[in-house]
C-alpha cells in the first residue's frame, strides 16, 4: 500500500526524534577514519518544504521543529546546510541528513517503492545510489555491502498491521547476511501497543529508546521509538543527547 506520504509528517516530533538520533549515530560511526555504507529501506523524497500544504493541514511540523530552539548539534548542521541551500522553510529527510554528514568515501544507497516521492528522491539526493525498489528486498539484495561498516535505517509507515512483524523478519535476516551491521529501526507508540510484537519477535540484543509527545491529531500515536540491534560502543549516550536536545518535545 502506499497511499501514506511523509510531507505531511515532516518535522514533526517523531521527525525529530528520529532525525536528531540518526544524525548522533551518524557522527559516533565516523569518528574513525574508516569509510561506512548507510542504506535506508524506506527512504521518502529526502527533502521537504514545511510551508507546503501537506505540512500546515496536520501542523505537525509546528507542533515539533516549529517548537524548539537547537544547539549547535550533528542535526542542527545539517538543518543549517539544508536551509542554506534550500531556504529557511527547508526541512530535511533522513537522506538528506545522511547526505549532509557522511564524508566523499562513504557509500549511501536509498530505497523508495512511490514512484512520485522516488523521482523526487533522485531530484533532490545527489551522489547517493537511489533504487526504485521494495526497500527490504532491496537491502538484503544488497547486503553485505563494500563497505562493510555501517548503518541501515528501517523507516516503514506501518499503515498494515503485518508490518511490525515484517520489520522484525527483515531484521533477522539482515543480521544474518550482514553480521557487522548496525540497524536502527523507527517504530510508532500506539494506544494499541503493536510495536511490543515487533520488538518481542527481533529475538535479537537491541537498545531502545521511546519517547512521548503531544499531538493535536495523534490518530492513536502517543509516542516515537528506536530499536538500535547491534548498537555500536556510545549509542547510550546518542540517546541521552537526543532527549536533551529534543526537549520539551520529547518526554
Ligand atoms: C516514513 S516515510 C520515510 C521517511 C524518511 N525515512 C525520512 O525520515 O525522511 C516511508 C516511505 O516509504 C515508502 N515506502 C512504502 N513502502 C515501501 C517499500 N516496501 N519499500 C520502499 N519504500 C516504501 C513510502 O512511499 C514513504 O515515502
Amino acid at each position: 500500500m502506499l497511499s501514506y506520504q511523509h510531507a505531511y509528517h515532516a518535522g514533526g516530533p517523531a521527525d525529530l526524534h528520529k532525525h536528531i538520533a540518526l544524525a548522533e549515530l551518524l557522527t559516533l560511526l565516523t569518528r574513525k577514519k574508516r569509510p561506512i555504507t548507510y542504506m535506508e529501506t524506506h527512504a521518502g523524497r529526502g527533502l521537504y518544504d514545511l510551508s507546503a500544504p501537506e505540512s500546515s493541514k496536520t501542523g505537525e511540523a509546528a507542533e515539533g521543529i516549529g517548537q524548539i530552539t537547537l544547539p549547535e548539534c550533528p542535526f542542527t548542521a545539517a538543518l543549517q546546510s539544508i536551509r542554506a541551500k534550500h531556504g529557511e522553510t527547508a526541512y530535511p529527510g533522513s537522506p538528506a541528513i545522511a547526505q549532509a554528514l557522511l564524508r566523499p568515501d562513504d557509500k549511501i544507497h536509498l530505497m523508495e517503492l512511490h514512484p512520485a516521492e522516488f523521482r523526487a528522491l533522485k531530484h533532490n539526493i545527489k551522489n547517493a545510489a537511489t533504487h526504485n525498489r521494495d526497500g527490504y528486498e532491496g537491502i538484503l539484495a544488497l547486503a553485505p555491502p563494500k563497505p562493510r561498516k555501517g548503518l541501515v535505517l528501517v523507516d516503514p509507515s506501518y499503515e498494515v498491521k503485518s508490518e511490525y512483524l515484517q520489520v522484525a523478519a527483515f531484521t533477522r535476516k539482515l543480521m544474518a547476511k550482514w553480521p557487522e551491521a548496525t540497524v536502527l529501526v523507527w517504530y510508532p507508540v500506539l494506544k494499541a501497543g503493536r510495536h511490543t510484537e515487533m520488538l518481542d519477535a527481533l529475538k535479537l540484543p537491541f537498545l531502545k529508546d521511546e519517547v512521548s509527545f503531544d499531538l493535536k491529531d495523534n490518530k492513536g500515536m502517543t509516542g516515537s521509538g528506536l530499536a538500535l540491534v547491534n548498537a555500536p560502543y556510545g549509542s547510550e549516550a546518542v540517546f541521552t543527547r537526543t532527549r536533551e536536545l529534543g526537549a520539551p518535545v520529547l518526554r
